[in-house]
């Protein structure tokens, strides 16, 4: 339900052309809470796979369309029509965890396919479209392509071209702001598998919230017109899990 005075702001900003954002993983998890988190000032495209649960984020929103895609095989007619985008953010990803000795090249490629490849893919088909406007990108990225630990390498690895890409982009791209995101764990269906994996239980409590890395995501789109906030790092305050 939308209160009645962010019905009336929603309604002038539709007046004044809202921003367009494109949010992928935005079924659920980071990507929902990122996309719940514009909804009052942007028009929202919201990217994933599972329709029904893209239907509901976007009936939740004032203005917002959902953009079924199976993110390894996008294409160009994929993003017809997005003529100017202001902000593009990558929370589409998958782990898959296990030790080097037992993750054999399938594992490596599925998880760089979805967390690099189809990064990189993406950006470049809507960086016309993101040049036009000024635009922004957000990576979200992880505490693991800050530091590759046991169990994690692909994932690891996927995060750690995650952040070439983004620091390559930031240069190439001298009008495109470029900012990544390095949260913790996060109380989402990938902590749960996780958990399981690591075989301790699912604590939400002691993980961050999906709306808490919105608003790190929403502090780097919120930054001036002069201010470049090219990384964010956060952490559960509750410390590290064991
Ligand atoms: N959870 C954590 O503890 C944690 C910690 C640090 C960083 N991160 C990062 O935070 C981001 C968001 O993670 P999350 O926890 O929100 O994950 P999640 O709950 O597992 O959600 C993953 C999202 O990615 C989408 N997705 C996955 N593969 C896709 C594909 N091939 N094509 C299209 N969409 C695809 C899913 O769409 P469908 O459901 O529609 O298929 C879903 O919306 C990721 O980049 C992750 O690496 C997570």
């Amino acid at each position: 339900m939308i209160p009645a005075v962010a019905r009336r702001v929603n309604m002038l900003i539709t007046m004044t052309e809202r921003p367009t954002a494109l949010v992928t993983g935005a079924s659920r998890g980071v990507g929902a809470a990122v996309a719940r988190a514009l909804g009052p000032t942007h028009h929202v495209i919201l990217g994933g796979r599972d329709e029904s649960a893209l239907a509901a984020v976007a009936a939740e929103l004032p203005d917002a369309r959902p953009w079924p895609v199976e993110l390894t095989g996008v294409t160009e007619a994929d993003v017809a029509g997005v003529e100017r985008l202001d902000l593009l953010v990558h929370s589409a990803a998958i782990t898959r965890m296990g030790l080097i000795a037992e993750q054999p090249a399938a594992v490596w490629r599925e998880m760089f396919e979805v967390n690099v490849v189809a990064v990189a893919e993406l950006t470049r088909l809507l960086l016309p479209a993101l040049r036009r406007a000024k635009g922004q990108v957000v990576c979200v990225n992880s505490g693991a392509g800050q530091r590759a630990n046991p169990h994690w390498a692909a994932y690891a690895a996927s995060k750690f071209a995650l952040k070439a890409f983004a620091d390559a982009l930031r240069q190439e791209e001298s009008e495109v702001r470029v900012t990544t995101v390095y949260p913790g764990r996060i109380a989402t269906d990938m902590q749960h598998e996780v958990r399981a994996y690591e075989g301790g239980p699912f604590e939400p409590e002691k993980y961050l919230t999906a709306e808490s890395v919105a608003r790190a995501v929403l502090a780097a789109v919120n930054a001036g017109p002069d201010a470049h906030l090219t990384e964010l790092t956060l952490r559960p305050a509750a410390g590290p899990v064991n």
